[in-house]
């Protein structure tokens, strides 16, 4: 029996049905986690306001075929006298990770949890978070920990911004926006960043080094709309 994880933090939306139709069409077996996992937030309030709508969740999961909905408490993850950390090196500490310091050993550790728990031939990832992929990819590298790592298109509005849990939190004019973000990807220029621009460069997606633009480079880009932080990619096409 083959099994396919989709690790999500809940407050499903049409990306997560991507990752879920992906997982059902590869695997005899889907499970889903829904986990908010505090470590990998900076702050408190951002991880007591994300959005949690489990019933919702849990419906939204029924319909795409999920067979198992794992769904551990913060105490079962990480019960008194946890102290192990997963930290990926160099390219964990670029761009997302100088943002956010402790965000990608939140993430690695957790996945590395969550594959030890479900032991799964593969698992699916957004493409839009393209730092958390690769971080993801090289610790199941170096870690030896068998899982495949599958990347799912990301899932656009249509003007362009990128599906995430976040965007309910824009008001009317930051989703107006926020779509700025992809037409400055697309145009690679930051000045049409109509925001807080953190940063928006051209990398390679497994090291994260800037790089002349050229096929199989991503643009990658990161704002802030008041207190909302939205980030996303695109790849560089042939032109
Ligand atoms: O992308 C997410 O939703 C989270 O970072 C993940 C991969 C589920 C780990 O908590």
């Amino acid at each position: 029996v083959s099994v396919g994880l989709v690790p999500t933090m809940g407050a499903l939306h049409d990306g997560h049905r991507a990752l879920l139709r992906a997982a059902r069409a590869e695997h005899d077996r889907v499970i889903m986690s829904l986990f908010v996992n505090p470590t990998q937030f900076g702050e408190a309030a951002d991880f007591e306001t994300y959005p949690r709508d489990v019933e919702r969740d849990l419906a939204i999961a029924e319909s795409e075929g999920v067979d198992e909905v794992y769904m551990p408490t913060v105490e079962e993850m990480y019960p008194d006298g946890f102290q192990t950390t997963v930290t990926v090196g160099d390219l964990a500490a670029r761009f997302e990770g100088a943002h956010r310091p402790g965000h990608f050993d939140g993430v690695a550790t957790v996945v590395a949890k969550l594959f030890n728990r479900t032991r799964p031939d593969t698992a699916y990832f957004g493409e839009k978070d393209a730092q958390q992929l690769a971080v993801i990819r090289r610790m199941t590298a170096d870690l030896d920990l068998g899982v495949e790592i599958r990347a799912v298109a990301t899932v656009r509005e249509p003007d362009g911004l990128a599906i995430s849990s976040r965007n309910v939190r824009l008001r009317p004019d930051e989703r107006r926006r926020a779509a700025s973000l992809h037409r400055a990807m697309v145009a690679r220029d930051p000045s049409l960043v109509d925001a807080d621009l953190d940063y928006l460069a051209v990398v390679d997606p497994e090291t994260f080094h800037e790089i002349p633009e050229r096929p199989g480079a991503i643009v990658v880009v990161a704002a802030r709309f008041g207190d909302t932080r939205l980030i996303d990619t695109i790849p560089v096409e042939r032109s």
